[in-house]
């Protein structure tokens, strides 16, 4: 480190601490460069970090893994689990998909507030078919003809069937989190 030659700055400072005294040094320049620089990086860092796509948190990334893997579930045609309906019924655009299905081909029967009618009522803890979100599910699926509860499998389509179960889920407050798989 190259010694500082004028004598200004090797000036003493006016306090004594213990019998101590220092001299007024300028903070050296490499040490000024690291503290500006690391001022600087952490803007630029943050702005980045903050703004650009390029760097998602780590538990979105995840989140956005298991709803892709789920969505490549339900689009083999294989029939969703318990676990997967219940995750899709905290998913509030799939909740709200399934509120339209719901009003345009479910409320005649089972009521605006799913309080039933000519169908069953679907949030009072009831139920004739199972009330796990698979029977449900199963239910929608395959019907009851010969009780009035139309086949909406053909109608519908897996994917709908499942946003419209997820809806029924998520206003129905007796329906317990099944265990993980
Ligand atoms: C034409 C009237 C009608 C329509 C429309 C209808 N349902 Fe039903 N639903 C019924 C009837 C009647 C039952 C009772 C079946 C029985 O008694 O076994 C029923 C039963 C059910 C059950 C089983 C309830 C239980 O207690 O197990 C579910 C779930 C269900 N419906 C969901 C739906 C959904 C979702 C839709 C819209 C996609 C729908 N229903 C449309 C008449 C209807």
């Amino acid at each position: 480190m190259k010694q500082q030659t004028n004598p200004e700055d090797d000036a003493l400072r006016h306090h004594t601490y213990d019998g101590i005294q220092e001299y007024d040094k300028r903070l050296p320049n490499w040490w000024l460069f690291t503290l500006y620089g690391a001022i600087a990086f952490s803007a630029a860092y943050w702005a980045y970090y903050h703004w650009s796509a390029h760097m998602v948190p780590g538990y979105v990334r995840v989140e956005r893994q298991i709803e892709e893997i789920q969505k490549a579930a339900l689009a083999t045609g294989a029939a969703p689990t318990d676990v997967q309906l219940w995750r899709l019924s905290g998913d509030p655009a799939v909740v709200a998909a399934g509120q339209k299905i719901y009003t345009a081909n479910c409320v005649a029967c089972h009521g605006e507030n799913l309080e039933g009618g000519i169908g069953q009522n679907l949030v009072d803890g009831q139920w004739i078919h199972g009330g796990k979100p698979t029977d449900i599910y199963n239910t929608v699926t395959k019907g009851v003809l010969e009780k009035g509860m139309p086949v909406w499998g053909p109608v519908l389509g897996a994917a709908r069937i499942a946003d419209v179960t997820a809806f029924i889920i998520s206003k129905n407050p007796t329906i317990q989190k099944p265990p993980e798989e």
